[in-house]
């Protein structure tokens, strides 16, 4: 990509990886379009074809972050590529997740991969990545009254820094060629349980912060009743019984091997937002 000319196009602009990565490439001097329903530089509504066009125009690289919060999805996924290929996108970068592949047929990650690596008119690279930390800072896994409370059974999970995620994205962005046709496993340098991330978001914020752990249905239930769509389950339920299983994901060198530098530590990340959880004392 010649990053003086081209425009990369972020999906989930305003999103948690989407805002990274399009802050790094115009930091790096490169165009970003961010594109999402709210808050981006162009309106774009997976379920409107009709917003594809002018956010494509131009564009040389896309960033795709799927729909999110829905399983079905490999149509809008199927029209917007076709429309990429119109408008002579090159590559495309997609964010999936840790084991994609395997996931439930009942939710589209897998069919998802396979549609974008279906295409010979533009290079694609996969990013699978495992849980991001940042779920513990924002809405998903918040602490409340001093508890962590998510469905684990005792397992662990190699969380992931969505600032990693990003910057791979980046690399994968402005060096296509290099990065195609490869699948990266994106991982923190260690499996955690979430005692031993409660322990650490303890010691970082000085509160008694204790892990409990909980059923995966009443954790599914009290998802939905607070707002999550019913069919989600079905990705909650993948991605909670994963861990429950002892089949969390595994550390892997992905991030070191694009970066040439280790994966950032769940203990670096916890220190970095230590003020996110103080702040949060009393809620
Ligand atoms: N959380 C994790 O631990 C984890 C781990 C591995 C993989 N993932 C994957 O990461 C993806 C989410 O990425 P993220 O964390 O970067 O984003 P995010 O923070 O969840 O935000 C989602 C983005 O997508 C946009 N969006 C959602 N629905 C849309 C629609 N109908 N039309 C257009 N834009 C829409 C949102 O913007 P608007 O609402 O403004 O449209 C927002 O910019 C999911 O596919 C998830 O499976 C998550």
């Amino acid at each position: 990509m010649n990053k003086h000319q081209q425009t990369a196009l972020i999906l989930g602009g305003s999103g948690r990886t989407g805002s990274l990565v399009s802050k790094q490439l115009i930091d790096g001097g490169v165009q970003a379009r961010t594109a999402s329903r709210h808050g981006s530089d162009v309106h774009f509504e997976w379920d409107d074809p009709g917003t594809y066009e002018i956010a494509l125009k131009g564009v040389d690289g896309v960033y795709l972050v799927p729909p999110t919060m829905r399983v079905r999805y490999v149509e809008p996924v199927a029209t917007f590529l076709d429309m990429a290929v119109a408008a002579g996108v090159a590559h495309v970068t997609l964010l999936s997740a840790y084991n994609g592949d395997r996931a439930p047929q009942n939710v589209d990650v897998a069919a998802v991969e396979v549609q974008v690596a279906s295409y010979r008119e533009f290079t694609h690279t996969i990013l699978r990545p495992a849980w991001v930390m940042q779920n513990f800072t924002d809405e998903h896994l918040p602490v409340l009254d001093n508890l962590l409370v998510v469905p684990s059974g005792g397992g662990a999970e190699a969380f992931v820094d969505a600032l990693d995620i990003a910057e791979v994205a980046v690399e994968t962005i402005l060096s296509p060629d290099k990065h195609a046709s490869a699948t990266y496993s994106l991982t923190g340098p260690q499996a955690m349980t979430f005692d031993e991330v409660a322990r650490t978001i303890a010691t970082v914020s000085g509160r008694p912060v204790k892990y409990l752990d909980i059923g995966e249905e009443t954790w599914i239930n009290g998802a939905i009743a607070a707002g999550v769509p019913a069919d989600y389950a079905d990705m909650l339920r993948w991605l909670t019984g994963s861990i429950i299983a002892g089949q969390g994901s595994k550390p892997t060198s992905d991030v070191e091997t694009v970066l040439g530098r280790p994966a950032t530590s769940f203990d670096e990340f916890a220190r970095r937002n230590a003020a996110v959880w103080t702040e949060q004392e009393g809620q």
